[in-house]
């Protein structure tokens, strides 16, 4: 069966002026992302994939080009129709975990799935079954952010990326500023997240993260310069490791 895509894009462009001069982050991409994917987005520092990742999910907008999502053309959409069609199909994950610090981690999971619309009492039943899959026991729902360890704060990032059962979740280095047992518990839940069938895209720069995906795009000079296909993960693959090692190694990484 051929794979359906979930975002398409046509001559995708993205350009930054800064002091006068134009830089070129993302030159005329014409990339296809499928549906119930993990695909990985690996490149160097600066390569671009930030930029990709914002321009893919419509936190920001081409400079040139469209973007599909589906059949949608979310190039067209004004930032009201943009932040709406977000909420509704997309979860986000950063690096940098961004939880509201006057809320405490039960209000911040709430909040997103109020703001989509949600029931309450639903989505505290959805809540309460998240936190349980990732770990946050029920002491810690009504502790506010700066009270978590970054893993902690992280897991609680990913229940509320996730609360609202979005079609796809985009992931920048979220695994970026943890320890390796954080990592893997906050991988194991994007994992997780994929086997229920939502696609995932995750920027990383970590192999232990990467292969995690069944594919592994690799992002430079503006455009996707290879592509890696995987298969669906398995804990503990050395073949699999092997694999992304010689891509990797085949790109210049
Ligand atoms: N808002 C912006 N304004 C100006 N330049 C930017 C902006 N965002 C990114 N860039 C530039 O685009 C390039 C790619 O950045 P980024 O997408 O963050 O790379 P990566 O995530 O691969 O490290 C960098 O040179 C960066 O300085
Ligand atoms: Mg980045």
């Amino acid at each position: 069966m051929p794979e359906k895509c979930l975002i398409r894009t046509e001559k995708l462009c993205k350009s930054f002026s800064t002091g006068g001069v134009q830089q070129h982050v993302i030159k005329n991409l014409d990339a296809e992302i499928y549906e119930g994917d993990f695909t990985v987005i690996m490149g160097s520092s600066g390569a671009g994939k930030t930029t990709l990742l914002y321009a893919l999910s419509g936190m920001d907008k081409a400079s040139m080009g469209k973007v599909f999502f589906g059949d949608r053309n979310i190039t067209g959409y004004n930032s009201d129709q943009l932040a709406i069609f977000r909420r509704k199909h997309c979860g986000f994950v950063f690096q940098q975990v961004y939880l509201m610090e006057s809320m405490s981690v039960m209000d911040n999971v709430l909040t997103a799935g109020l703001l989509a619309g949600g029931n309450k009492r639903a989505l505290i039943k959805r809540a309460k079954e998240l936190f349980k899959q990732v770990g946050i026991e029920p002491g810690l729902w009504r502790k506010f952010p700066n009270q978590l360890s970054g893993g902690e704060a992280q897991r609680v990032a990913i229940v509320r990326a996730v609360i609202n059962s979005p079609d796809v979740v985009f992931a920048d280095e979220p695994t970026g500023a943890l320890n390796s047992s954080a990592s893997e518990a906050v991988l194991n839940i994007l994992t997780g997240v994929n086997k229920n069938g939502q696609s995932i895209l995750m920027v990383t720069h970590d192999m232990r993260s990467a292969r995690r995906g069944n594919r592994v795009i690799y992002f430079k000079d503006g455009t996707i310069c290879g592509e890696l296909d995987l298969g669906p993960y398995v804990s503990g693959d050395k073949e699999r490791h092997e694999k992304l090692r010689n891509f990797l190694k085949e790109m210049g990484w």
